[in-house]
């Protein structure tokens, strides 16, 4: 996969963006601006796609009846949403023509697969009709979803749709953040939520119906579900559970809960055109930025949806729409039509991603630019074009590094034709492919790998453990996740001390299961305990947990620099976060002061939010809050023993590499370690990010006997002279020394079952 794009680069520099710019008048034509407002036939508008054409890379040629066509059903669309009550555009939806069979069925089974088009209604309707049918009587109906902002939105949605306030009698939750109460009967939540209460209540007892939505995303969390549901199910009889898939490969489902019937919803969509790049697309930021200008400019009202892989480009691609189209207004005389340019990812707050589901002020067109969570979690109406780059992040597992990367691939074949399919829902639409159809037929997957099968496993391994799956090669995986990753996870809790020499949760691994936190941020606050730091541990480790809280406007980038480094630590990006925390406490949690720094506000009040849900569970666990007041040096000894994975050593100016398997890692430009002539010896990490380099992020300087004292398996206090393969050997020897006494014990224990 290519690295980045040139233009999220570029448009850090004012100056690239006017070379940029006149780069697209080169390309667009001189003469746009003279066509726009002017009224045009079809052919006209045909002609002047097939200029733009022929200097892109994308085809434009369609047919006129098929623009008319569209714009009539455009015109239509916007006409219905104004003039139908919530209650009628219910009935609208394609799974409202089978409300009551569907209902049948489920009354007639106990698990049911559901299969519909996106939008068809599954999300918003399902649980509905099952309060309806009486489902909520004495129990809950509960929702789940692989995605917060989904359960957000959703939730949101439906206590419209029934006429109540969100929280009350629709509510949701995600890691952290509890909007359901006393009243709540239709809970939607994350994948992970409902993971983390089966740890609680292994029978679900609340719940009458849970609807696994969008099961074929097939999450990390998702597939662990369907192991630990399929036992609910045959313990419950009076509980009932609803899978639903947007793709075809319900079968699977089925078969999985022993040959489950396989209820279709009948689709509803349009025909949409897919037009490929005719060569492979260098830039696809400055691509697909180019297309969406071209038919704005060009093309019959309907909005326009882009794919793009994460938050930088999503930025850059909405930057990069604004300057074209200021240019555009302010260098032509005639009426530009509007263009509300809507960003839309998973860390966006919630206000700004609700954006993309109000109409735009009159007239204007809406242009979205979304990750992939577009793709099946979020149906937004009137959608007639979609741009596609072809590319996605994905999580994988990297055993060379031994951590999770995110990192940007290709997309499958079905994830395009799902993509495509976002233009057809409300008419026929368009989809610009900036890729070569050699590229989909040749180069695409044709369906995504699960996420269990190239991700780390350590918190599933924890949780499992906790649920008292001694073996995990044996849990009823749907895909089992390859031996070789259970392995490494269960070598990293071992690491950590979460698990003993025979892979058993240790005291600290109970105690670690308790925290909806990642094993080493989890470990990190344990320490803490130890340490007789908690207080601090737990505000770094909240920090951690919230998007950061940095300001930068990219138009005072210089000044919100300057502000940010008057909170630096030397020493620490980690103590750094603590400062800014204990700065804003001083402060009395004020607004306006966090404006005067460039801190967002509200990251800072969530990261608050978390520190006093964390605390409710350190006084559960009866766990001390001590504190080691300003002397910090304790902190960052807590900071060192959660990240022995994250520990590299210095190695030239700025550069790094990481202790265990030499991989080179640098400095980020933004972290407090940075240029300001002081640069230890030995560092640990949050976590690596690769972008143009592979940079480490949030950064804590150490002291070597720390590492031998808090992590013998890896370090003794010579460390930094033996060889890398000195290293390997030796932990190679440890992992296997431990796999042989787990294999040892599971002897042990299928002798004592045979014999009992
Ligand atoms: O789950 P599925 O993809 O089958 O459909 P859905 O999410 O239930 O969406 C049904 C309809 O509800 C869509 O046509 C959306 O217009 C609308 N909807 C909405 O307006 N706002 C949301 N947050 C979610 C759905
Ligand atoms: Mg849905």
């Amino acid at each position: 996969a290519r690295k980045g794009s040139a233009l999220v680069r570029e448009i850090h520099e004012k100056q690239s963006m006017n070379k940029s710019r006149q780069r697209f008048w080169e390309l667009a034509g001189s003469k746009l601006g003279e066509i726009l407002g002017v009224e045009k036939s079809a052919e006209q508008i045909d002609a002047d796609k097939a200029k733009v054409g022929e200097e892109g890379e994308v085809d434009f040629k369609e047919d006129a009846k098929f623009a008319q066509h569209m714009k009539e059903k455009a015109e239509a669309v916007s006409e219905f949403a104004k003039s139908k009550s919530l209650a009628q555009q219910r009935q609208y939806l394609p799974i409202f023509s089978v409300r009551d069979e569907l209902l049948q069925v489920v009354r007639e089974n106990q698990v049911v697969v559901v299969v519909g088009e996106t939008g068809s209604g599954k999300t918003t309707q399902l649980t509905q009709y099952l309060h309806e049918d009486g489902y909520t009587v004495g129990g809950i109906v509960g929702c789940t979803q692989p995605r917060r902002v989904a359960a957000m939105s959703v939730a949101k949605r439906v206590s419209e749709e029934m006429e109540t306030e969100l929280g009350d009698k629709v509510g949701y939750a995600i890691r952290f953040e509890d909007v359901t109460g006393p009243n709540t009967i239709i809970k939607y939540m994350t994948d992970g939520v409902l993971l983390r209460e089966t740890l609680k209540d292994a029978d679900l007892d609340k719940y009458r119906v849970i609807i696994m939505d969008e099961a074929h995303e097939r999450s990390l969390n998702t597939d662990v579900l369907f192991g630990i549901l399929k036992k609910v199910v045959a313990r419950r009889r009076d509980f009932k559970l609803i899978v639903t898939s947007a793709t075809l490969n319900a079968q699977k489902f089925s078969n999985f809960f022993g040959s489950v019937p396989i209820f279709h919803i009948p689709g509803r969509t349009f025909p949409v055109n897919i037009m490929y790049s005719k060569t492979p697309c260098e830039d696809y930021v400055e691509a697909a930025v180019k297309q969406a200008m071209a038919i704005h400019i060009t093309s019959p009202p309907g909005d326009i949806l882009i794919f793009m892989t994460g938050q930088e480009e999503i930025e850059a691609t909405c930057y990069a729409l604004a300057e074209r189209m200021e240019h555009l207004i302010s260098s032509t005389s005639k009426n530009v039509p509007k263009l509300s340019i809507l960003p839309i990812y998973s860390q966006l707050p919630a206000d700004l991603q609700a954006k993309i589901f109000q109409k735009a002020e009159d007239g204007a067109r809406k242009c979205i630019v979304a990750t992939n969570i577009a793709e099946t979690s979020l149906t937004v109406d009137g959608i007639f074009y979609v741009i596609d780059t072809g590319y996605g992040k994905m999580k994988v597992y990297n055993p060379r590094m031994g951590m999770d990367a995110l990192q940007v691939f290709p997309v499958s074949r079905a994830a395009a034709d799902q993509r495509a399919g976002r233009a057809g829902r409300t008419g026929p639409g368009t989809c610009y492919r900036l890729f070569t159809e050699s590229a989909y037929q040749n180069e695409m997957l044709p369906n995504p790998v699960p996420e269990i099968q190239r991700t780390n496993l350590g918190n599933v391994v924890l949780l499992l453990k906790s649920l008292k799956v001694e073996n995990l090669l044996d849990f009823d995986f749907m895909d089992p996740p390859p031996q070789e990753n259970i392995l490494n996870s269960m070598y990293q809790l071992w690491v950590l001390g979460a698990l003993n020499n025979v892979g058993a949760l240790t005291e600290i691994g109970w105690k670690m299961v308790e925290f909806p936190l990642d094993p080493t941020l989890a470990k990190m606050l344990l320490m803490g305990e130890k340490l007789e730091c908690i207080n601090e541990v737990l505000t770094i480790v909240s920090m951690l947990s919230v998007p950061s809280v940095f300001f930068r406007p990219k138009d005072r980038a210089e000044e919100s620099d300057a502000a940010r480094e008057k909170f630096f630590v030397p020493e620490s990006d980690h103590l750094t976060l603590l400062n800014v925390y204990l700065q804003w406490k001083n402060n009395n949690y004020r607004g306006d002061w966090c404006n005067d720094h460039f801190l967002h506000v509200k990251g800072l009040r969530k990261a608050r939010e978390v520190r006093s849900q964390l605390l409710d569970i350190l006084k559960t666990l009866k766990i001390p809050l001590t504190t080691c007041g300003l002397d910090w040096e304790v902190v960052r000894k807590a900071i060192c023993s959660a990240y022995f994975h994250n520990a590299a050593r210095l190695k030239g100016v700025g550069e790094y590499v990481n202790c265990r398997n030499g991989m080179p890692c640098h400095l980020h430009p933004s972290s407090a370690l940075y240029g300001l002539g002081y640069t230890p010896d030995h560092v640990v990490y949050h976590e690596l990010i690769l972008t143009t380099k592979e940079y480490m992020q949030c950064v804590t300087a150490v002291e070597p006997q720390w590492l031998a004292e808090l992590g013998p398996m890896f370090f003794s206090v010579k460390d930094s002279d033996t060889s890398l393969i000195e290293h390997r050997k030796r932990q190679k020897e440890e992992k296997t020394a431990m796999e042989e006494e787990m294999e040892v014990l599971r002897k042990e224990q299928a002798e004592a079952d045979r014999i009992s």
